[in-house]
């Protein structure tokens, strides 16, 4: 039987002749490591088709500010790269492995036993790996913790806390129970921003709430609480403090037992999209509700090691690397001090260059992790970002429902890459 496969960008190759232009080395795959290339002078590569980068050979890395998903850390995903087909000498890859298998297995603890060390999380809370994205979170969050006649509180201090605020309002009305909103907010409609996060004397905790959510980080509108001391975590006493720390997760060192349940999608500081990091106090798990389904309760989660179902397996494998590399780099602790430095870099030459360059937000809520920017105008911005493309950097055009320029450094984003940028806009004011 012919075998074929059809693209249309390249064409109809026939996969037996491509084989046999393929060298496999018998000695390297003996010892299970096997490496395919084309002959000399093979047309096997269809014309178009990018060459991978040969191990060995130097390749330019995009610098990419992207938001998320994001730059990964290059030594995790060399890691991925060179574990890809042969994993632990088993002769297949990770993704290939059965989630109840131990070499999956041992992936698995040691994503979340790395969590538990970078964190300092202490034994009295669960450490999850759910899926979904940080958007299921804000569905299951409520689902598990609220119940008639209770209420819930959430302090919105930008797009992300409005979605998250939209789903626990639909959960309350099913369960007969209600939300008490903070909104941060100026504005309505296209033209509603969000420039900063509340001093903990400006929140009101009532105490009588389920729990009171916040967003640590809004992604799209650049504001983050705890980067200025005036700008601490509100204290909510024997209230709950829940948080989607989604772009702000390992960063920097914090204290997990002010919280109650904290949350992240991966896709920014600690892998691919597919995997959800939850940090949970046992005493939440435990007062979950029973009477929703299985899988959305965190009991299960909590009570399967979170292999209830299969697992995202590649993620959580690309979880560990990132997480691994994170602990050669000094942990939390050593990354806080370069993403600080980063940041300040970007904030310096924004605020060095007021006629070109806008900050919308107010300084005491800064974020460290997406800076946020205007220029004059919007024709200026469409500028500056083409220019920066053909300098090889991306992912700095703002989010679409704000517009204006925004840089996200996140842990895997080196010194040298937001250098590039700096430079960049310095000279990009200067030749205005
Ligand atoms: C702060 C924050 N929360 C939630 C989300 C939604 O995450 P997901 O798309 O993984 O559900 C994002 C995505 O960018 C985010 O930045």
């Amino acid at each position: 039987m012919q075998l074929h496969y059809l693209s249309k960008a390249f064409g109809k190759v026939n996969l037996r002749e491509r084989r046999k232009t393929l060298k496999v080395s018998a000695d390297l795959a003996r010892m299970r490591r096997i490496e395919v290339r084309p002959a000399a002078g093979s047309a096997a590569r269809p014309a178009g088709i990018p060459r991978a980068p040969m191990r060995g050979h130097p390749m330019k890395r995009t610098i990419n500010f992207n938001a998320g998903p994001a730059a990964l850390p290059l030594p995790a995903l060399e890691r991925a790269r060179d574990e890809f087909l042969d994993f632990a000498g088993s002769g297949m890859s990770v993704m290939e492995h059965s989630h109840r298998g131990k070499d999956y297995e041992a992936v698995h603890d040691e994503a979340i036993a790395l969590v538990r060390e970078l964190l300092g999380v202490p034994a009295s809370y669960e450490v999850l790996l759910l899926q979904g994205g940080a958007t299921a979170l804000f569905a299951q969050i409520p689902l598990n913790l609220l119940e008639k006649g209770a209420t819930a509180q959430y302090l919105v201090t930008g797009a992300w806390g409005e979605k998250a605020l939209g789903e626990a309002k639909i959960v309350s009305a099913m369960f007969g129970a209600s939300i008490a909103v903070q909104s941060l907010g100026v504005g309505e409609g296209k033209e509603k921003s969000y420039t900063r996060v509340p001093a903990p004397s400006g929140v009101k905790v009532d105490s009588g709430s389920a729990y009171l959510h916040i967003t640590s980080n809004e992604t799209i509108h650049g504001v983050e609480y705890n980067v200025d001391p005036s700008r601490a975590f509100p204290a909510t006493g024997a209230v709950p403090l829940i948080a989607d720390m989604s772009s702000d997760f390992l960063w920097r060192p914090f204290d997990v037992t002010k919280f109650g349940l904290v949350y992240a999608g991966a896709q920014k500081n600690i892998g691919p999209s597919g995997v959800v990091v939850v940090v949970i106090s046992k005493e939440l798990v435990e007062k979950g509700r029973k009477d929703i389904p299985k899988i959305f309760q965190f009991r299960t989660h909590a009570e399967n090691k979170s292999l209830y179902n299969t697992p995202p397996t590649f993620g959580v494998y690309m979880v560990r690397n990132v997480l691994s590399w994170l602990k050669g780099q000094g942990g939390i602790a050593g990354m806080e001090k370069v993403n600080r430095k980063k940041a300040a870099r970007l904030y310096g030459v924004i605020d060095g260059n007021p006629e070109y360059f806008r900050s919308p937000v107010e300084r005491e809520s800064r974020s460290v992790m997406n800076i946020v920017f205007r220029l004059p105008t919007p024709e200026l911005e469409e500028r500056f970002i083409a220019e920066t493309k053909k300098q090889g950097m991306i992912g700095l055009k703002g989010h679409r429902s704000v517009g204006g320029i925004r840089a996200s450094i996140y842990n895997a984003v080196p010194y040298e890459w937001v250098e590039s940028l700096a430079a960049f806009m310095e000279a990009f004011a200067r030749a205005k």
